[in-house]
């Protein structure tokens, strides 16, 4: 079973990150994905990185030591095939309990070993999903460097922005000038359920087929030539010895234990 892990990190619930984080939960679930969801504001009280060092030492490569209300996020994130994460933009960047998690859940892998600054071996996609107030280009070069971040160290990360949200439900009872309400609801009823729709293809698209269950899955596809007739790739190698070299790759990738064995 193919392992998700979604993070919202708005304390709204029910509004624009969340509908987001959660449209992209239930992509991941039609594509058969088993998806873990956690409320950053919702958890038992955490900090963000205390500069222990602990994840640098030996014993504990890679890993957060700290016992806190974000353990069960970061242990489910270890487990997981993909993550989904999700943010509202707090004065130009994440909000600030999402960059306790983020701290936390990067700095581990960031080794300060010249030759391998990164010890994470089990690189999973990310999704990650802002919301603003401003236009969806305003803040593309901060989120440019999460995504350079994130993929460096947790895996190949995709992002996805939703601007000029609706904040609140009837903007009679504010003195909001500064935004045309009357834009907010219309961008809300007619741009929002598109982004919905391509949070859902994101979550829906970000596994695809996991590694594993591509190479199992080419394996049964050679074994299946094997029984057949004696053919010749292109290169002139003969199919039968196919699903020798493919448990080979397997081996090489650590997943010969597969249960799979032609
Ligand atoms: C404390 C605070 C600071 C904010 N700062 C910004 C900002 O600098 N830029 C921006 O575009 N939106 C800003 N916003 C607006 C939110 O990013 C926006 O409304 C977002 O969609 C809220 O997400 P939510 O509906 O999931 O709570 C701020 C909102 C709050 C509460």
């Amino acid at each position: 079973m193919t392992r998700i892990v979604a993070v919202n990190g708005s304390p709204r619930k029910g509004w624009n990150t969340d509908l987001l984080v959660e449209e992209a939960a239930k992509g991941a679930e039609a594509a058969g994905a088993e998806v873990a969801r956690f409320d950053l504001y919702k958890l038992e009280k955490f900090t963000g990185c205390v500069s222990c060092f602990g994840c640098k030492r030996k014993a504990h490569e890679g890993e957060c030591v700290i016992k806190d209300g974000l353990k069960p996020v970061l242990d489910a994130v270890k487990e997981a095939d993909a993550v989904i994460m999700g943010a509202p933009n707090y004065f130009g960047d994440l909000c600030a309990e999402f960059k306790l998690f983020y701290e936390r859940l990067v700095f581990p892998y960031l080794t300060y070993n010249a030759e391998n600054p990164c010890c994470n071996t089990r690189k999973i996609p990310v999704l990650l999903i802002m919301t603003s107030n401003a236009p969806d280009t305003m803040y593309l070069n901060m989120l440019e460097n999460y995504r350079n971040t994130l993929s460096r160290f947790i895996g190949p990360t995709k992002v996805l922005v939703s601007g000029e949200t609706l904040q609140v439900k009837d903007y009679s009872k504010y003195d909001w000038t500064f935004f045309n309400p009357e834009e907010r609801k219309q961008r809300r009823e007619t741009v929002f359920p598109r982004e919905l729709e391509k949070a859902f293809a994101e979550g829906k698209s970000l596994l695809g087929r996991s590694g594993k269950e591509t190479l199992a899955f080419l394996v049964e596809g050679f074994g299946a030539l094997q029984g057949g007739p004696a053919l010749r790739t292109p290169d002139g190698l003969q199919v039968q010895c196919l699903p020798h070299l493919v448990r080979l790759l397997l081996e090489g990738f650590g997943v010969a234990q597969s249960g799979i064995d032609h």
